[in-house]
């Protein structure tokens, strides 16, 4: 075998294949065209029409446009009145905002380990926060942490990689314990738990339609929900706490003067994004059928690698393939995660890690005395996780390529 790039050989490919590439196609582009010769760029409406295409596609009540999925998941704080004194029980093992806008809203985040096979929040693990370090608060029905005498108020859990979350566990725990469940489906737009849609199952749900998202808009977002009260100050707290947005102050339906029903927030998105939006949206399925062929390919070209672990596929849940992402088996090779990475960025091949478990963070570490050892499932796939490219952009030969360049470093690197 020749020798890896990193150490003077000749790269697999010639042109650095780039994680996460959008798949933007012309029928977006033209739509964005369309919108910046309308002279309506910002929410109006095809917010309008991406909102209610969205809603169709999950089959919730609401659907309200934002963004980032990072405002949604902050808005949904904001309306369940979660603030200082309160926690919020989430997994370790995601990307920053899901615990920033806990900590925004001056409340705290409490982590509950993950399950070793899948990433995702252990239901296990939040009935044993709350068996063991809870109690019953009389005064307000719920439940609070013995040690800091916060009150526990919701549930984040996150469909990590668009693999959905054990839902009827969650939402049964969150039942008995008057907690809410707001769900974070960053990645995953088209993932169904048990048939059911996700963005259909907790009392909130955020997407995001960030730049490598399955549904792309650049930057931007959406939340959903079956509750038209929570969905009515969801639109107003968008947008500055108006009670009229932009649309019907300055269109020709004609002047109507607007009150402040809150002190609201700039979290509105744009017609332009929704342009590309909307089009995305139209190709969502024919997109998943593409990366579950990828994913397939990538798990038959890995079972047998003894290196690497791949991905566990579970009955009754529909995955949405947002990422794929192998764990490295580091007793048995001669280098770390973070080697391992190098080298395949060498050999032209851009990869992802998700996550970092965040309680190993220097902020958590800081202000919340975490150690490590403390999420023991999070750590391991924390240690050893790394995401190879998947998006529809590429092609076969692509995936190709990444297949063999992940072979090759296993080969150079693994202990004989
Ligand atoms: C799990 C998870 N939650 C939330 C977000 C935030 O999404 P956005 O960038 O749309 O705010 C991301 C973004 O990558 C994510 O991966």
């Amino acid at each position: 075998m020749e020798k890896l790039a990193l150490f003077g050989g000749k790269p697999v490919r010639q042109e650095f294949l780039v994680f996460g590439a959008p798949d933007i196609r012309e029928a977006e582009i033209e739509e964005v065209v369309k919108t910046l010769k309308s002279g309506w760029l910002s929410t109006g409406p095809r917010v309008a029409r991406f909102e209610k295409d969205f809603k169709n596609y999950i089959g919730c009540k609401h659907a309200i446009a934002l963004n980032s999925c990072t405002a949604g998941l902050h808005l949904a704080l904001e309306i369940a009145g979660i603030g200082e004194g309160d926690e919020v029980i989430t997994t370790p093992l995601t990307f920053t905002s899901t615990a920033n806008v806990i900590i925004h809203q001056g409340a705290t985040p409490v982590f509950a380990d993950v399950e070793r096979e899948t990433g995702n929040i252990d239901p296990q693990r939040i009935e044993e926060f709350i068996k063991t370090k809870c109690r019953l608060d009389p005064k307000t029905g719920r439940q609070a942490n013995r040690q800091t005498g916060q009150l526990v108020k919701a549930i984040i859990p996150v469909h990590l990689y668009g693999r959905p979350c054990r839902m009827d566990e969650i939402v049964e725990i969150a039942n008995e314990n008057n907690l809410l469940v707001i769900e974070d489906a960053a990645h995953a737009v088209e993932a169904r738990y048990r048939n059911k849609k996700i963005g259909n199952i907790g009392d909130l749900t955020t997407f995001s339609f960030y730049a490598t998202k399955n549904v792309v808009t650049g930057e931007g977002g959406m939340i959903t929900t079956n509750n038209d009260e929570r969905a009515k100050k969801l639109r107003v707290l968008r947008l500055h706490g108006l009670s009229k947005d932009a649309w019907k102050r300055y269109s020709k339906e004609g002047f109507t003067p607007y009150d402040i029903l809150y002190p609201g927030f700039k979290y509105n998105m744009m017609d332009i994004q929704a342009a590309l939006g909307i089009h995305q949206l139209k190709r969502v399925e024919e997109n998943l059928k593409i990366r579950e062929k990828y994913f397939k390919i990538y798990n038959q070209a890995f079972s047998n690698i003894p290196e690497i672990e791949i991905p566990i596929e579970e009955k009754d849940i529909r995955h949405a393939r947002h990422l794929y992402t192998i764990l490295l088996k580091l007793e048995k090779l001669k280098c770390d995660r973070n080697q391992f990475a190098v080298a395949l960025q060498a050999e032209n091949i851009g990869i992802g890690i998700h996550f970092l478990a965040l309680h190993l963070s220097s902020y958590y570490k800081k202000k919340f005395g975490y150690k490590r050892g403390e999420f023991p499932n999070a750590e391991y796939i924390s240690d050893r996780t790394i995401s190879l490219p998947l998006s529809t952009k590429l092609t076969i030969k692509d995936i190709g390529d990444v297949i063999k360049v992940v072979k090759r470093v296993i080969f150079h690197y693994k202990i004989e």
